[in-house]
């Protein structure tokens, strides 16, 4: 079968915030990036100002408007600050849109090159869930910072060592009840992606609320979107809370790879970074659960580092606590040491962390 929708990779993910300025101090100086790129009215952009913070081959876009009816300060008034667009790499842009749009997504942007000096892009765009969008982008003939329109900041700023983050490894998206399948259907359509993992609410089911949750991903591995729905349970659904404070579906986290973990969450929390706490319990099963790795569980349990295996491999997660003031987006850090999906222990466990957070905000 023919790969109609060929996926080169992650191109950037595109937060929308209240404050970008700020937001871009929080990633460089709490999470390690170096600014690269800006977008603003210096720039001739009149509406808007962009950040482009980048680590490893990880790319992060912040914006925000410059008044109140504008298209960005609407969207973080109704949601706060969250991401927009999931952009992906492909060999071309109209190609992909066509293809989408054929199998059923809804165009947001026409296909269209954009240029200046540096070269071209080609860029289309389809809607997702919620609010959030797919950005294509073709940037074969381009060597410039970021986009056209875009300045480098790079050569006057520090250059920030970063905290050893390397690649965007999934993007997950949490939907209203009874939608999951919906969108799982909506990713095998129009990507061609199949779903490699499902966890039914029997399987993450914590002591007062369930949820299910599907991993689709693209045939090389390299792109995975996990798409959870809230299920019925004794209480509300951690799902729930969130698509309460976010006002509907989007991103729930983003998981970033390390090379070395124990040192990247060090490095995180010496930053000022708060991750989400795991009992004692955990600790005194996981080493019976996942058996020999190459890490040293002592570190592990240190800094509350989670392991667990699939048929492949191992792989070692955390989470941090939500970003903003909404319980609504946070981030993961993952080392995988040949396991290419997830395991039903850490996922398990991350919904009892965050259960423990929701509980104390009174949501539970
Ligand atoms: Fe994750």
């Amino acid at each position: 079968m023919n790969d109609f929708m060929p996926l080169e990779g992650w191109d950037h993910v595109e937060l929308w915030v209240g404050n970008a300025k700020q937001a871009a101090f929080f990633y460089e100086n709490a999470l390690g990036f170096t600014r690269t790129a800006y977008a603003g009215p210096e720039t001739g952009v009149r509406d808007r100002a962009s950040y482009v913070v980048e680590q490893g081959d990880i790319r992060l876009v912040l914006t925000s408007g410059l008044r109140g009816n504008n298209e960005v300060s609407e969207f973080t008034c109704r949601h706060g600050d969250g991401v927009k667009d999931i952009g992906l790499q492909v060999p071309s842009a109209a190609e992909a849109y066509r293809q989408a749009v054929q199998r059923g997504a809804r165009g947001i942007a026409e296909p269209q090159w954009v240029e200046d000096e540096h070269g071209k892009v080609e860029l289309a765009a389809i809607g997702t869930y919620g609010e959030v969008i797919h950005t294509f982008v073709n940037r074969e003939e381009y060597a410039g910072p970021y986009l056209p329109g875009y300045r480098s900041v790079s050569e006057n700023g520090h250059l920030s060592p970063g905290v050893g983050l390397k690649a965007l490894d999934h993007v997950v998206g949490n939907v209203e009840l009874g939608r999951m399948n919906h969108w799982v259907g909506f990713y095998e359509r129009v990507f061609g992606m199949t779903n490699i993992v499902h966890f039914g609410d029997d399987q993450i089911q914590t002591e007062y609320s369930a949820l299910m949750s599907k991993v689709m991903s693209d045939g090389s591995g390299k792109i995975k979107f996990p798409i959870n729905e809230p299920a019925e349970g004794k209480r509300k659904s951690q799902i729930e809370e969130y698509l309460e404070f976010n006002g509907g579906p989007g991103v729930q986290h983003i998981a970033m790879q390390s090379e070395d973990i124990v040192r990247t969450v060090e490095a995180m929390k010496e930053r000022g970074i708060a991750f989400l706490d795991t009992p004692e319990t955990y600790y005194e099963e996981v080493q019976g659960r996942v058996g020999e790795i190459n890490e040293d569980y002592d570190d592990l349990e240190r800094l509350r580092i989670l392991a667990d295996r699939d048929e492949d491999g191992y792989l070692l997660q955390i989470f941090t606590k939500t970003a903003q003031d909404r319980p609504t987006v946070f981030f993961e850090v993952i080392e995988r040491h040949g396991a290419t999906t997830f395991g039903e222990g850490n996922f398990k466990a991350l919904f009892e962390s965050i259960e423990r957070e929701q509980a104390l905000r009174g949501n539970l």
